[in-house]
């Protein structure tokens, strides 16, 4: 797999990144147990075997039980942290004045997190630091504030933003010295609002589209790196029993099988493929902690260089239900 620099500023990053979100388990306030230590080792060593080294956290995930399943698997083989690229992601809090959650781009609160971060990962540095969803109340000098004190003690390398829109990164980024290199959305045949968006001028149809207008645009003019959460729509086009979804899931599903067989290459690198020919160098952030699901995504990036005009067309249009 070749490597991207992220932004160009200088991290080489894998094409495809593992999202570490389930390594820790239930959501609930258990502890991490040795059993989900060893699943998540076990993905990390298959995504490590197809060439990705950069890997997605946030400080919420499984309450902190992924960062920390992380950090055992550091422990284990400390030679790792300089080899990999190393993300979380601050400003949903789980818990908040007694609310189910809420979202907190205070100061206090990044400093805060990131410190949890670095704690349950083990580790003394973040490659990158993402703001996780856009916080209503924010306020761009205090975020500003925290990023200039994270970078200046060397906590945190880079820092980006996840489900944000234009107007949200350029607010932010009138406070901060350093541009911000990542945005995280959701993006894949399963949600396709990204290319959505591009299309929809001048059209009746698209009222329903949720992304940011000239988005997709806007990273490429100003070197913003996408990433894709969701990018195997939870397996929906790659296996996954869709006999009570919407015609149009399980048309593309067979298209994608029909492709992959083809080809003779899996569903899963004819899926994230799709997404990664778009040219604006797409990140997929996958979810799988199936070793064997993993090793499945190693030839994306060659279905993306090989997948014609025609049949990412094919794929689009089948997976929009035209
Ligand atoms: N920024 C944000 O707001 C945000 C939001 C959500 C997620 N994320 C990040 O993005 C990463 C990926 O997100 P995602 O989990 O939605 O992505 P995904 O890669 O689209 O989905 C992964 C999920 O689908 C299941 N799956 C995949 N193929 C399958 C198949 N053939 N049959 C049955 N199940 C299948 C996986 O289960 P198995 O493990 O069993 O394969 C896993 O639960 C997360 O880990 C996290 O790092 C970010």
């Amino acid at each position: 797999m070749k490597n991207i620099p992220l932004n160009t500023h200088g991290i080489p990053a894998s094409r495809l990144v593992l999202g570490c979100m389930p390594f820790g388990g239930d959501w609930d306030r258990s502890t991490l147990t040795d059993e989900r230590v060893k699943l998540s080792e076990q993905a990390v060593d298959a995504a490590l075997s197809i060439g990705i080294n950069m890997f997605d956290h946030a400080d919420i995930y499984t309450r902190g039980k992924s960062e920390e399943a992380f950090g055992r698997i550091l422990q284990n083989k400390p030679s790792l942290r300089s080899e990999i690229v190393l993300q979380s992601k601050c400003g949903i809090g789980l818990e908040g004045y007694g609310l189910p959650s809420l979202f907190d781009f205070s100061r206090d609160h990044i400093l805060e997190s990131v410190d949890g971060s670095l704690q349950r990962l083990g580790t003394d540095y973040l490659d990158v630091l993402l703001l996780h969803r856009p916080d209503p109340l924010m306020e761009p000098e205090e975020i500003a504030e925290a990023f200039a004190k994270l970078k200046a003690s060397g906590k945190v390398r880079y820092f980006g933003v996840s489900n944000m829109s234009v107007a949200q990164i350029r607010f932010i980024e009138q406070a901060l010295t350093d541009q911000l290199i990542v945005n995280q959305l959701e993006m894949g045949l399963g949600r396709l609002d990204f290319v959505e968006e591009t299309v929809r001028v001048n059209q009746t149809r698209g009222a329903n589209i949720h992304f940011s207008d000239g988005l997709m645009e806007y990273s490429r003019s100003e070197n913003v790196q996408l990433q894709a959460w969701g990018p195997l729509a939870q397996g929906k086009f790659t296996g996954r029993d869709v006999s009570g979804e919407s015609e149009a899931v399980r048309k593309t599903a067979k298209l994608v099988a029909t492709m992959a067989e083809e080809r003779q290459t899996t569903r899963e690198a004819i899926a994230l493929g799709w997404l990664m020919k778009h040219p604006a160098k797409i990140q997929p952030v996958i979810g799988t902690m199936n070793p064997e699901r993993i090793e499945a995504c190693r030839d994306a990036e060659q279905q993306a260089e090989q997948m014609s005009r025609e049949d990412w067309y094919r794929l689009y249009m089948t997976a929009r239900g035209d």
